[in-house]
This record gives structure tokens, C-alpha cells and sequence, in this order.
């Protein structure tokens, strides 16, 4: 059976590399096989790196900091990624800018929380959250030398309720987050 190998590269809580493991590690789709190859994370404290423990994977921790410029930290990411045969990279939270030094070399999918290309950046839900947009949501998108600026592959809104909350915002957000992107990887690996 053909395997498709992803990368998964996280910075934080690692919710969304859950769902990627709950919803397709090791799980075949018309007859492809999934599996998460690789997580990197740059930052040594990230949750994620236990929820990776708990399904056998070990994380490679490139931290940002132990480098002197943005292009040397890209380069590492871009070796330790060139080691494996990687059908795709999976941004899942991973907060850095990337350079060209990683967006010319590798084919990277993004995950963010809002309907590009409204609120790019890091603040996208307090942003949209502020804003007067009666819907919120999340977008998948390729990865390009533009921060959160690729041409994009999915995305899903929510309406915004009245009473809203910013933490029932932000929920909203994490569970359309949770759905999309392990769709977003299954079409694009296993829709041929
Ligand atoms: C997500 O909201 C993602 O869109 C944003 O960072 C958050 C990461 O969450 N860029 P997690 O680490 O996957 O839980």
C-alpha cells in the first residue's frame, strides 16, 4: 500500500497536531496510507511534544532562538525535513515567519484562524474577534514567501452569536480547526 509521509511542525499546545493524530496517523483513505513522519517543535516546553509521546513519536526540537538569523533556523528545519522523504509539511500552530530559505524547498500547507485573508498575523482571533464580523473562521492555506498570504485550499466560517464570548470565539475557532485541517491534508495526499 502507498504511504504518504507527513512532517507536522508545532509551537504550543499541539491541539491540532491531536486531531492529525487522532484522524489520520496511521489511517488509509482511498487506499493511501497516512502516517506522521516527523514533528518538529521550536520550542522545547510545547505540549505537543506529549501528545506526540503518547502515540510513540519523538519530536525534534529545533529552537529558534539557538540561531542568529531566521534564514540559519529555516535551513535547519529544511535539513532535518530533506532527512525523510516528506510528502508534506503541516504547519499546526507553529508560530514563526518563514523565510524563503524554507518556502522555496518545501511544499508546506498553513493552518489560520480566520477567513484569509482577513486578520493575518499573529492575532487573527482576538482581531476578528474585535472586529464587526458577524462570522468568524479558518483558513487552510499553501504555504508561500507571503505570511499567511498562499493560495488557499479550504475554509469554514461560523456565526457569530450573540453573548459571544472571546473564549467561545476562540473554541469555535479550535473546533472548525480540529475538522478542517485533517481534511485539508486527506484531500490533498489522497484525492488522486
Ligand atoms: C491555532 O489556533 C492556530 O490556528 C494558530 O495557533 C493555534 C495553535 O493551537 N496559528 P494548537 O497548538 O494546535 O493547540
Amino acid at each position: 500500500m502507498l504511504t504518504k509521509k507527513i512532517a507536522v511542525l508545532f509551537s504550543g499546545s499541539g491541539s491540532n497536531l491531536q486531531a492529525i493524530l487522532d484522524k489520520v496517523h496511521n489511517k488509509v483513505f482511498n487506499s493511501v496510507r497516512i502516517e506522521v513522519a516527523l514533528c518538529i517543535s521550536n520550542k522545547a516546553d510545547a505540549y505537543g511534544i506529549q501528545r506526540a509521546e503518547k502515540y510513540g513519536l519523538e519530536t525534534k526540537i529545533i529552537e529558534n532562538k539557538n540561531f542568529s538569523s531566521r534564514e540559519e533556523f529555516d535551513a535547519a528545519l529544511v535539513e532535518e525535513i530533506k532527512k525523510q522523504d516528506i510528502d508534506l509539511v503541516v504547519l499546526a500552530g507553529f508560530m514563526r515567519i518563514l523565510t524563503s530559505v524554507f518556502t522555496t524547498q518545501i511544499k508546506a500547507i498553513n493552518l489560520h484562524p480566520s477567513i484569509l485573508p482577513l486578520f493575518k498575523g499573529a492575532h487573527a482571533i482576538q482581531e476578528s474577534f474585535d472586529s464587526d464580523m458577524q462570522v468568524g473562521g479558518v483558513s487552510v492555506h499553501w504555504v508561500s514567501e507571503e505570511l499567511d498570504g498562499g493560495k488557499l485550499i479550504a475554509q469554514r466560517a461560523f456565526e457569530r452569536k450573540s453573548q459571544m464570548s472571546l473564549d467561545d470565539w476562540a473554541n469555535a475557532i479550535h473546533s472548525i480547526e480540529h475538522e478542517i485541517l485533517p481534511e485539508a491534508i486527506v484531500k490533498i495526499l489522497c484525492n488522486n
